[in-house]
């Protein structure tokens, strides 16, 4: 069996603009396997977001093939995305796109159960490691924008997913907090060999992953 969690073949997706269509991806070829890490770059606009959200299933694709942990998503419908986002997928975005009515604890578990699990020795070293221990019962708008993102963190690897997509996470952070939430963000997905896929326009914070993939003229570069 391959290794591949990600593998796109001849993958595009283009918008309707009006009465135009609008090519954003064309015939993306990428692979991403267990434990790999890749950074993203490319100019605002190229489809950084688009590819991500495709791999997502956030979006339907135009043409081609996303292959996720071996298994060609072609005839998958509402039910086997779900079932993969709730098991096998993490998120982190720019926004922290936190629940905000709760408090930390609860946005840390939510993800758990959705999978029918609860509060577990994985949580506590999330929370242990990312310095969340003394905020647990914070609500998130009361929290730093770092605080925020390390929520965030905590929430998209507390069911450890196999594939970690990040959208400019440090985006809103600054530099200070961005190399801590890099720091501990890489240590997490190196001790659980999570596969992430990163966007960002940080030189610094690219260094932190393996690969590093650049986004141009509808096409991903190695
Ligand atoms: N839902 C959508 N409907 C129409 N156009 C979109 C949609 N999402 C993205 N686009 C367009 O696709 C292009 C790529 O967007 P995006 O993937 O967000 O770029 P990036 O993340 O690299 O800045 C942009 O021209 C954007 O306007
Ligand atoms: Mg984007």
């Amino acid at each position: 069996m391959s290794h591949a969690i990600v593998e796109l073949n001849n993958l595009s997706k283009s918008f309707m603009d009006g009465e135009q269509q609008h090519q954003v991806l064309n015939q993306v070829n990428f692979v991403l396997n267990k434990a790999d890490s890749v950074a993203l770059t490319g100019a605002s606009g190229c489809g950084k977001s688009t590819l991500l959200n495709l791999i997502a299933g956030f979006e339907p694709l135009s043409s081609g093939q996303i292959i996720l942990r071996g298994e060609d998503t072609q005839q998958w419908q509402d039910k086997q995305w779900s079932r993969f986002r709730h098991q096998q997928l993490g998120v982190v975005f720019q926004q922290f796109n936190l629940l905000t009515p709760i408090d930390v604890k609860h946005n840390i578990v939510f993800p758990l159960s959705l999978n029918g699990h609860k509060w577990n020795d994985w949580c506590d070293h999330l929370v242990t490691t990312l310095g969340l221990g003394d905020l647990l019962s914070r609500h998130v708008q009361s929290l730093s924008g770092g605080q925020q993102q390390r929520v965030a963190i905590a929430r998209a690897l507390a069911h450890q997913p196999a594939l970690l997509l990040a959208d400019e996470p440090t985006g809103n952070l600054d530099q200070q907090a961005s190399m801590e939430v890099m720091q501990l963000m890489t240590a997490l997905t190196t001790e659980q060999q999570t596969s992430v896929l990163m966007v960002t326009h940080s030189e610094e914070c690219a260094a932190f992953m393996q690969r590093r993939c650049h986004v141009k003229l509808g096409t991903v570069h190695e």
